[in-house]
Formats: C-alpha cells, sequence, structure tokens
C-alpha cells in the first residue's frame, strides 16, 4: 500500500478521488509543524503541497521513501527541483488548471485599487458618506503592460481589450507569434514597457532574475503615478522599493495578492492605503480549488503507478 499525504488545502474532490483508490493510503494533515512533517516524512510515497510547505534539501534528506511531490497549483518556487532530480523524484503540478482564477483576481485587484474600493469600504464602515481623496482612473483608453505573456498574462490580455485598454507586454522568453496572436505590442526592453505603461501587472514564475525584477529606479522611470498589481509571486516588485515608489506618489495605487513573507502578513506595503491586499487568493476559487485538487490527485495516483503523467 502506497501512502500519500496532503499538508495543504486541496479540494474535497481532489481528496475523494484519492481516497478512492485502494491500492493507496491517504493522511491528510494540514496542521502539521515543520519538525512534525520531517519526523513524519519517512513514511510517505507521495506528498501534496501547495506554496506554503517549503520541499528543499532539509525536507528531501527526510524524504527517504518519497517517489512523488504533487504541487497543487502553477508555480514550482517551493520546491526544489534539483534535489527532486537527483534523487529521481518526480514533481508534477497543474500548470492549466487555476489560470482563470489567478486572471480574474488580477483584474479585480487593478480593479479596486484603481477605484479606492477597500479604501471607500472601510469609511462606510464607519459611518462616513465622503467621497473626497476617492477619485478613480478609468481603464479605457490607457496602456496595460504586462510583464510575463505565458498562460495568466495572455488571459489579463484579452480581457482588458475588452476593456478597451492597449496591452504591451515583455517577455524575453516567448516567441514573437504570441504576441501577434494577442495583438500586444512586443516591447523589446523592460525599461520600453515601464515608460510607456499606465497600469503594470506582472505574470512571470518566481526564479532567481525575476526576484526582485522591479526595484526603486524601475518605479523612477515610469509615468509618475502608474497603477501596479501583483498576483504573481511576492517581491518579484521588490517591497520596500514599492511601498518607497507609493509614499513618494511615484506609483499611484497596488493590487498586491503575495507578499515576500506569506504565509505571515509581514510587508510595509500592509500599512499603505493605496494599496488592495488579499492573502494569496489568486487561485482560491470554487471553480479552480476543484480542478487543481481532481488534476493533482490523477497525476499523483499516474504517477506512483508509473503511468504518464502530463505535467512532470
Ligand atoms: C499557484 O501557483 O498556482 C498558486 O500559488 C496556488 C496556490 O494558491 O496555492
Amino acid at each position: 500500500m502506497k501512502k500519500i499525504i496532503v499538508t495543504e488545502k486541496i479540494s474535497d474532490k481532489g481528496v475523494a478521488l484519492l481516497k478512492a483508490q485502494k491500492d493507496l493510503q491517504v493522511d491528510v494533515e494540514m496542521n502539521l509543524s515543520r519538525e512534525e512533517l520531517l519526523k513524519r516524512i519517512p513514511e510517505y510515497d507521495a506528498i501534496i503541497v501547495r506554496s506554503v510547505t517549503k520541499i528543499n534539501e532539509e525536507f528531501y534528506k527526510h524524504a527517504t521513501n518519497l517517489k512523488v511531490v504533487g504541487r497543487a497549483g502553477n508555480g514550482v518556487d517551493n520546491i526544489q527541483m534539483e534535489g527532486a532530480t537527483k534523487r529521481g523524484i518526480i514533481v508534477v503540478n497543474t500548470p492549466e488548471s487555476n489560470i482563470v482564477s489567478a486572471a480574474e483576481h488580477t483584474i479585480g485587484l487593478m480593479l479596486s485599487s484603481c477605484r479606492n474600493t477597500v479604501k471607500a469600504h472601510k469609511m462606510i464602515e464607519s459611518r462616513v458618506w465622503n467621497r473626497d481623496g476617492l477619485k478613480g482612473m478609468e481603464l479605457m483608453g490607457k496602456t496595460l503592460g504586462i510583464i510575463g505573456l505565458g498562460r495568466i498574462g495572455g488571459l489579463v490580455t484579452t480581457r482588458m481589450q475588452a476593456f478597451g485598454m492597449k496591452v504591451i507586454a515583455y517577455d524575453p522568453y516567448i516567441a514573437d507569434a504570441r504576441f501577434k496572436k494577442y495583438n500586444v505590442k512586443k516591447c523589446e526592453t523592460l525599461d520600453e514597457l515601464l515608460k510607456e505603461s499606465d497600469v503594470i501587472t506582472i505574470h512571470t514564475p518566481k526564479t532567481e532574475e525575476t526576484m526582485n525584477m522591479i526595484t526603486y529606479k524601475d518605479w523612477q522611470k515610469c509615468k509618475k503615478g502608474v497603477r501596479v498589481v501583483n498576483c504573481a509571486r511576492g517581491g518579484l516588485y521588490n517591497e520596500q522599493d514599492l511601498a518607497k515608489a507609493i509614499r513618494e506618489g511615484l506609483v499611484a495605487s497596488a493590487g498586491v495578492d503575495v507578499l515576500v513573507d506569506e504565509p505571515k502578513p509581514i510587508s510595509p506595503l500592509i500599512d499603505l492605503p493605496q494599496c488592495v491586499l488579499t492573502p494569496h487568493l489568486g487561485a482560491d476559487t470554487q471553480e479552480a480549488q476543484d480542478n487543481v485538487g481532481i488534476a493533482i490527485a490523477e497525476e499523483v495516483i499516474a504517477a506512483l503507478r508509473g503511468e504518464m503523467v502530463p505535467n512532470a
């Protein structure tokens, strides 16, 4: 009997699918401390995680029986891939399953930060009816700069074109044909995107190259009062620098779903009224979680049985 441990919330449908397999034992253990997890992991053939559990060298040293890591989601930045490869551990993820939800949340943060929705809501909550200081910015006719024209960047593009935005993008890893397909102007340099955009959103994976990709000097190159969104990974825009740029008025507003220190709610952005923050909710819809839960269960089951796995 192969054993799987699930350490973060995946949908009931995904768990049910795992539990329906007669040759598998499934333990859902969402409240284990790191020490407890490291103590228990030698029992398991597979682990399913989201973005909080760190699968690193320390973890692999304890995971002596591990054959499969399932990442219920898109990115694999919390999983040290080299450590898995050298031990013959298969890593699978679900790159397509939550992208619509991530794109929609990006747009939600764009709209709410450009229209001061949260600040206004707080005012109403304190029984104040006052429109002063709440004037927003219309998106129609503005230029949206997308850093990373992958799956989510593509979905954001078509949706924001429907809002009447002109979309430009910077992505040195994407073929010209994709820019053409989406009717997006290709920026040859990041600076070109920074200079031309009224709103900037980032959709890159978190890597050494993309961490702190946008720093204070970059905000200085933008149009004064640029609006920004980060629904990808904390720290792609350096947090301290973004906070400074907001305080100085270089950046007018920020919609932020991801923080450097998550799951701890620690960030200089939290106290700024120009920011709308959510706790990594991009993929948190019923639909996305059902898709992800089922997809990751199917992949982990297949990988444990030695079958072909699409996202390995
Ligand atoms: C993803 O990478 O798809 C998300 O971060 C998944 C999650 O919400 O945990």
